[in-house]
């Protein structure tokens, strides 16, 4: 099993694929379908694939969300072996990505990080690129895998490589849902089972104003009055936004590259969606 647990080793094995196209997906871990299908993918598409499991402490805006995520590096292994066992998997220490201070550097992104999460999440998007920059550097990707998820860190990530012409391709993916239609995350092994079940509407509400041709304002109701329903779960935020510069839209019109986007509390949990309009 190529497994590498500090930067010298993954050094060493990353120099025997220097002709190979190497293909990168950094994972926090706690893999699910949705990690799985960016590795499947990764797979089918270069000669090497890299994963990377860390959970990154300067993403994280507060130690209790940091301290209950949920860490599974053997069976994370187990299920990597399975797609095959030839994936290099590089789990690092916290010492070896930080060995100075566990401290994010400071990124311009041309706005993109000033709403949604980066509003609500003061210094999420440098904790982000710290990481993803440490990481590319290691393993020195040609193409990296990131989901649509997370639809905000793969525009900043984009934008990132862009701006500083870093020569790697990034390859976006589209969401893996449960059976009820929640994204699929790590947090959510968090919730109670009554509640992963509940949260179902979230998916739901969202397809359902992305598909009718409704307005903005009615698209807002809609949502609101969705939540009310739910009222375990706390809304944040939710907004019709363009793709590309992540602002606001004034009108909603599905041929111009639009999405909906929303993030929610419950049980203390942070869940995140969000759809294309169509
Ligand atoms: P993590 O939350 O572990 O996610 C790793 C990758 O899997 C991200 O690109 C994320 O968008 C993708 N992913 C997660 N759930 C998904 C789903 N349901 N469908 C499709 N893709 C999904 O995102 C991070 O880690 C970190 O911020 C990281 C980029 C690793 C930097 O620390």
């Amino acid at each position: 099993m190529p497994l590498y647990q500090n930067l010298e080793a993954l050094h060493r094995e990353r120099k025997k694929y220097l002709g190979n196209q190497c293909g990168l997906v950094p994972t926090m871990g706690a893999l699910h379908q949705g990690h799985l299908a960016l590795i499947e993918r990764a797979q089918i598409e270069n000669e090497s694939v890299w994963v990377t499991i860390f959970v990154n402490p300067t993403q994280f805006n507060n130690a209790s969300d940091l301290h209950a995520y949920p860490v599974s590096l053997k069976e994370d292994i187990e299920a990597i072996h399975k797609i095959n066992p030839a994936i290099n998997i590089f789990a690092p220490s916290i010492k070896d990505m930080y060995p100075e201070e566990v401290h994010a550097k400071s990124h311009a992104f041309n706005a993109l990080d000033t709403v949604m999460e980066g509003a609500d999440r003061p210094d999420h998007f440098n904790g982000v690129i710290t990481i993803v920059s440490k990481l590319f550097e290691a393993v020195q990707p040609h193409y990296a895998y990131f989901g649509e998820k997370d639809f905000q860190q793969l525009q900043i990530i984009k934008n990132w490589v862009k701006t500083t012409n870093i020569p790697t391709t990034i390859v976006p993916c589209p969401i893996i849902r449960e059976a009820n239609g929640l994204a699929m995350s790590s947090r959510n092994e968090l919730l109670t089972k009554t509640t992963r079940a509940e949260a179902g509407f979230i998916y739901n509400t969202l397809k359902h104003c992305a598909s009718n041709g409704m307005k903005k304002a009615a698209i807002y109701a809609h949502i609101a009055n969705a939540f009310a329903k739910h009222p375990a779960f706390t809304l944040h935020y939710a907004l019709c936004v363009d793709e590309m510069t992540l602002k606001e839209v004034t009108e909603v019109n599905a041929k111009d590259n639009q999405r909906i986007f929303v993030a929610t509390s419950v049980e203390g949990v942070r869940l995140i969606d969000n759809i294309a309009l169509k």
